[in-house]
């Protein structure tokens, strides 16, 4: 496995600082990528682009490498984790990596009975709904994990100047999994919960929470350059019930890793009434889907925050011409905001042809060229 097109590794800059304890060191080159800049709301060179679920969905070379190992065997093979992390950056130049692995890794490592099932996703074996559920959900430990530490190590050499994005599942979207037992179209499960045991539901969360930072501290100090919170599914909630439900789990998970300094995005999926209420959870950048244009998004969420997004990744199915045109306007809209990353509104959808990313990440690259 090699990287071929990816710029080498550099030494760590005297002027840089030394790195805390256990990460890895920081380059100038890293520090001054598109994307870091554009999540710190610095100039950029060019508008930096990235994908959600830009690694592992149809790319034959993921589909070869992913040959007949079940999908939670292959987040805990380091060299494979690397392998599928590395092809979208390779084939695509988009200027960030995702870290491949799933939100549902964490509850795995902590022993929860679940599976991840080709063309269905997460299922649960046995759903937490009861008190005495809650003692399943032990702490993790950078030990659970050691594959995560070990592929990051393994992954930040490789990548040089292009930044790692770590992630991990908000606590409201793991909830829902745990809860449902799996994917559910309307939460109910979820909401009954939460309506009606208010006082488990916010320990389950803030048991959640825990998790969630724990594993998002691995990451950071393994070297993830940024990391991404993955509410997936919280566009399903009104802004009073986010605030009161919600909010305050995903705010802990935020504080938890303020002071490692490195950008916090937070997305979810139909969130165009919750923009506010996300922006004041505590990251550095909002992630938005398609149904609200950026300079709207922008109003929402106030200033001091960049935005993400948010390209319809349906467009993709369209014509070159119509994807130009649908991406111009999503540029437009983000013309006077204080720090954009390109990226579509939600993941890749699973049959879209791998040239129109490459294609598109040409194309934003070009036209925001300054
Ligand atoms: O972004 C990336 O490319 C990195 C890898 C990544 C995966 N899952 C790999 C994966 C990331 C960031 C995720 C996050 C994730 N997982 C989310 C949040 C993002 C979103 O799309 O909203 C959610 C809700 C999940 C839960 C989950 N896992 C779902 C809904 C699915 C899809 C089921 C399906 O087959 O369509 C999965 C499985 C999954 N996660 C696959 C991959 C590559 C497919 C597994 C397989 O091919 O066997």
């Amino acid at each position: 496995m090699s990287a071929n097109d990816l710029p080498p590794a550099r030494s760590t800059s005297p002027a840089g600082g030394a790195p805390s304890a256990g990460q890895q060191p920081t380059t100038d080159a890293l520090r001054d990528s598109a994307f870091l800049r554009a999540c710190r709301r610095e100039p950029v060179p060019h508008t930096p682009v990235w994908f959600m679920r830009q690694a592992g969905r149809s790319l034959p070379e993921y589909l070869k490498v992913r040959e007949g190992v079940p999908m939670l065997e292959s987040c805990m093979r380091p060299e494979l984790v690397t392998e599928i992390t590395l092809q979208p950056v390779r084939r695509h130049k988009v200027d960030a990596a995702i870290y491949f692995s799933d939100i549902v890794v964490p509850l795995k490592a902590i022993g929860i009975d679940l599976d991840i099932k080709p063309g269905v996703g997460p299922v649960v074996a046995e759903p937490v709904r009861r008190r005495e559920d809650l003692a399943r959900l032990r702490d993790l430990t950078p030990e659970d994990v050691s594959y995560v530490t070990e592929a990051i190590g393994m992954l930040t050499g490789e990548l040089g100047a292009t930044p790692l994005i770590g992630f991990a599942g908000a606590p409201f979207t793991l909830a829902s999994y745990l809860v449902e037992g799996g994917p559910s179209r309307n939460h109910e499960h979820t909401k009954a919960l939460m309506y009606g045991d208010p006082r488990l539901w916010a320990d389950l969360l803030d048991r959640l929470a825990g998790i969630t930072a724990a594993f998002l501290k691995v990451q950071i100090e393994a070297g993830a350059s940024a990391v991404q919170l993955f509410d997936s599914w919280v566009g399903a909630l009104s802004p009073a019930d986010y605030r009161r439900f919600v909010m305050p789990a995903s705010a802990t998970v935020f504080a938890e890793v303020e002071g490692y300094g490195v950008p916090r995005i937070h997305f979810g999926v139909g969130t165009g009434e919750l923009l506010g209420p996300m922006g004041e959870a505590g990251a550095d950048v909002v992630g938005v889907d398609w149904r609200v244009p950026l300079d709207e998004a922008a109003r929402r969420v106030g200033p001091g925050r960049a935005l993400q997004g948010n390209l319809d990744p349906a467009v993709l199915f369209s014509t070159p011409e119509a994807v130009e045109a649908k991406t111009r306007e999503v540029l437009d809209a983000a013309r006077g905001l204080e720090g954009h990353i390109f990226n579509l509104g939600h993941g890749v959808l699973p049959t879209t042809d791998p040239d129109a990313l490459t294609r598109l990440t040409e194309y934003v690259h070009t036209r925001t060229a300054r």
